[in-house]
């Protein structure tokens, strides 16, 4: 089972000629209302990805969380530890240009008041993936993590928006997931040496050769990379037309966390996260581009046979 204990929004979505920078107005001709939330995202990645999932968060008491919860619910989801509190349903204000790119403001409202003791009543064990992000306060998934482990389950981070964390909470990590800006702004946060800080690849090697936590690097088109137990593995990025990259890490993060769930190992989890997110960037949306397990395996194995022979993509006999 995985646990996400994260955050739910609605996605505010304008596609728009360009990104406005500061004081600039750009027309968008319509916006739409999309499930989002980095949490919620996960959640539902993992879910399609094929595991059980739980999903621990808080939303408000108002239509805006009806419609965050409505695809989680449909597919499976257990919402059951989703608290309902005396804020506004989390929200975010999302811009895609022409090419897919986003710009993203968050307003947390309801992820603000999540509480790590939500967890308490979820049947936690040593098979139990916990997965983490940072739009729930910091302390509290410090706190569920220090929880999950003491019930001997695995703890994967994804460092998601950009941040410090202190290092108390890295060293509880099974797994930490960033993209090449959060490893940057990692790196400068714990005061890695220059030439480790301005390299993603570097940063990765040293959390995990340092603190002894795997490290997985997302590098978008240059696919991803991460150190495990003081080994590099890689995955290509898939060639995709890209829609709209918005979620696009949350798959990622979702669908690694459930194949290493159900026992995949490192490089393999990874090729299941590099697909999925990829696939993800084929829609528009966050939660509406999620892709099913199907559609991720056809494309996995395709990788394996091609990879099983290097240099050509048939079989041999
Ligand atoms: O990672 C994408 C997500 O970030 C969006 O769904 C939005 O809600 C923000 O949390």
């Amino acid at each position: 089972m995985i646990v996400v204990f994260g955050s739910i929004n609605i996605d505010l979505v304008t596609r728009a000629t360009k990104i406005p920078g500061p004081g600039e107005t750009v027309a968008g001709p319509i916006y739409e209302k999309i499930p989002g939330g980095k949490g919620a995202n996960q959640a539902l990645a993992a879910r399609r990805a094929g595991a059980d999932v739980v999903l621990v968060g808080a939303v408000g008491a108002d239509d805006f969380a009806t419609h965050a919860l409505s695809l989680l619910k449909a597919d499976g989801v257990d919402l059951h530890h989703v608290a309902t509190v005396d804020q506004a349903t989390g929200a975010a204000f999302i811009t895609v240009d022409p090419q897919g790119e986003n710009a993203i403001v968050v307003a947390a409202g309801a992820n603000d008041y999540a509480q790590a003791r939500q967890l308490a009543d979820v049947a936690i064990d040593d098979k139990t993936v916990l997965l983490l992000q940072r739009e729930v306060p910091d302390a509290e998934g410090e706190a569920a993590a220090r929880l999950a482990k003491s019930k001997g389950a695995r703890v994967i981070l994804n460092l998601a928006p950009a941040g410090a964390i202190s290092e108390s909470y890295l060293r509880l990590l099974d797994v930490l997931i960033m993209n090449e800006h959060e490893a940057v702004s990692l790196a400068a946060a714990l005061g890695l040496p220059a030439d480790v800080r301005s390299d993603p690849e570097s940063v990765a090697r040293t959390i995990d050769q340092t603190y002894g936590v795997p490290c997985v690097v997302t590098l978008g088109a240059n696919g991803a990379v991460g150190w495990t137990g003081g080994v590099c593995r890689a995955a290509d990025a898939i060639k995709v037309k890209v829609v709209d990259t918005t979620a696009a890490g949350d798959t990622f993060a979702g669908a690694f966390a459930a194949a290493l769930e159900r026992g995949a190992h490192f490089s393999l989890a990874l090729q299941y996260g590099i697909v999925a997110g990829g696939l993800a960037c084929t829609k528009q949306g966050a939660q509406t581009s999620v892709p099913y397990a199907r559609d991720i395996e056809s494309v996995v194995q395709e990788r394996l046979k091609e990879d099983f022979i290097p240099g050509t993509a048939t079989p041999s006999p």
